[in-house]
């Protein structure tokens, strides 16, 4: 069994739940490997809809051991009540387990990515203000609190009187906001401390005995390759490594343990947050993608920018990532279309880009050069084989397949895990 790797090839929301959701159960392990509760997964089970933001979607799977891994973030009370909303639901926690090197949220982490934002002003990054990059930022400059010191109450105290230090004359001199006192937030997180620290393992060691003994592991994703901290559209990107090579630092597995690198595009293209969009659209089309596809965020309630897809994005994260196959999701949304537009390539300034340009001010001003395709207009939610599709919907999954040189070997065509075409994905 192999080491597969899931990445969302554009700015997120990409429908990565769905379809870590539809692979799970034949894994063993499935691992979320950056991020925190920024993501946002819906995972319909038993025909409900359940939001899932930190706990990876194997949870619903009895056969599957869920990880959140070392380049984690977690929010300590968004897990607790993740794990209770999925408990009351009949959707067992027990097997969760937490590497004790990812980072904790901090109450303090939440309001300066607030404050900072709006010190920001027009420039803002449009975070999910879920104290993401402040957790990150705390961590690169080694004063983050990790997992495993909610383990030994006083080297927690300790670390907390440490950096409160500085935080606190941050909220009160900068930011004009209340400070913290250790004991307060010691007395809070040491009561999620009894929930977790029965889940804390050794998660690297897990996983390489795993990979060994060939089993399965599926690295989870979340964000996408366009919102990494290298990779990405900086600085309107997250605070972590979106892409690939995430997993492999995000977990401690080398990375000849990945055999597969799925990568996932919507049939057109969504970013929240600011930042560059060669293929924007302030017309009727965008409202209409908006509309059909549901387009709000899972996290955050923001409605998600619309544009036409982006060939020049995903051939970038079939690159940068190194994809061995790609799935597009909601195609169906295009079904109401009479023409679709695919970026092909982008001018700037006397020069064509075939891909995502390498400074951000030519990314920013890139106009699209696009190519039309004509629609199929007609619903195709019921299709579950190739064939089935009509035959312009076909051209299209062939276009979008040759410009990103990559197997196109799933498609979905509706929510559902039923919702989706199978065309040549193998383990
Ligand atoms: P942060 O991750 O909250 O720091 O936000 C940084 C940027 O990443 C913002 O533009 C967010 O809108 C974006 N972002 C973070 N998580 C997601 C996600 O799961 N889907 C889409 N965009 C996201």
């Amino acid at each position: 069994m192999p080491g597969i790797v899931l990445v969302g090839a554009q700015w997120g929301d990409e429908g990565k739940g769905k379809i870590t959701d539809l692979i799970a159960h034949d894994f063993d392990f499935v691992v979320r490997y950056q991020g925190g509760n920024n993501a946002g997964h819906t995972v319909i089970a038993d025909g409900k809809r359940l939001a899932l933001h930190l706990i990876p979607s194997g949870i619903m799977y009895p056969n599957v051991t869920p990880v959140i891994g070392n380049g984690c973030v977690i929010d300590p009370r968004v897990l607790i009540d993740e794990m209770d909303m999925l408990e009351r639901e009949g959707i067992s926690t027990e097997r969760l387990l937490i590497s004790g090197n990812a980072h904790l949220i901090m109450p303090y982490h939440l309001d300066l990515d607030g404050a900072s934002e709006l010190l920001l002003g027009k420039n803002e990054i449009g975070t999910t203000r879920r104290g993401i990059g402040p957790a990150y930022q705390d961590k690169a400059a080694r004063v983050g609190i990790r997992v495993q010191d909610l383990l030994d109450p006083a080297i927690f105290k300790l670390k907390l009187e440490t950096v409160l230090v500085e935080k606190n004359r941050l909220l009160e001199r900068l930011y004009d906001l209340p400070t913290y006192t250790a004991d307060d937030i010691c007395a809070q997180y040491l009561t999620y401390a009894a929930r977790i620290v029965p889940h804390i393992a050794d998660v690297s060691t897990l996983l390489n005995d795993a990979l060994r003994a060939n089993r399965g592991v599926l690295f989870e994703g979340a964000q996408g390759t366009l919102l990494d901290i290298d990779h990405g559209s900086y600085p309107f990107v997250t605070s972590s490594s979106c892409t690939a090579g995430g997993a492999t630092v995000g977990t401690g597995v080398g990375p000849v343990a990945i055999n597969k690198v799925l990568g996932i595009a919507k049939a057109y293209l969504t970013r929240v947050g600011s930042g560059p969009f060669p293929t924007e659209l302030f017309d009727e089309t965008g409202e209409t993608l908006a509309k059909i596809g549901g387009e709000v965020g899972t996290t955050t309630g923001r409605s998600r920018r619309c544009g036409w897809y982006d060939a020049v994005v995903v051939r970038y994260a079939a690159i940068i990532n190194g994809l061995t196959d790609l799935c597009v999701t909601k195609l169906d949304v295009l079904s109401a279309l009479d023409n679709i537009k695919v970026c092909v390539a982008y001018d700037y300034a006397d020069k064509l880009y075939g891909t995502v340009p390498e400074t951000q001010t030519a990314f920013h001003h890139a106009t699209p050069r696009y190519e039309e395709l004509p629609g199929w207009k007609c619903d195709i939610s019921g299709c579950r084989r190739f064939e089935e599709l009509p035959a312009a919907a076909r051209d299209y999954i062939a276009f979008i397949e040759k410009l990103a040189d990559v197997p196109v070997s799933m498609i979905a065509v509706g929510p559902s895990r039923e919702q989706t075409i199978m065309r040549g994905w193998r383990l």
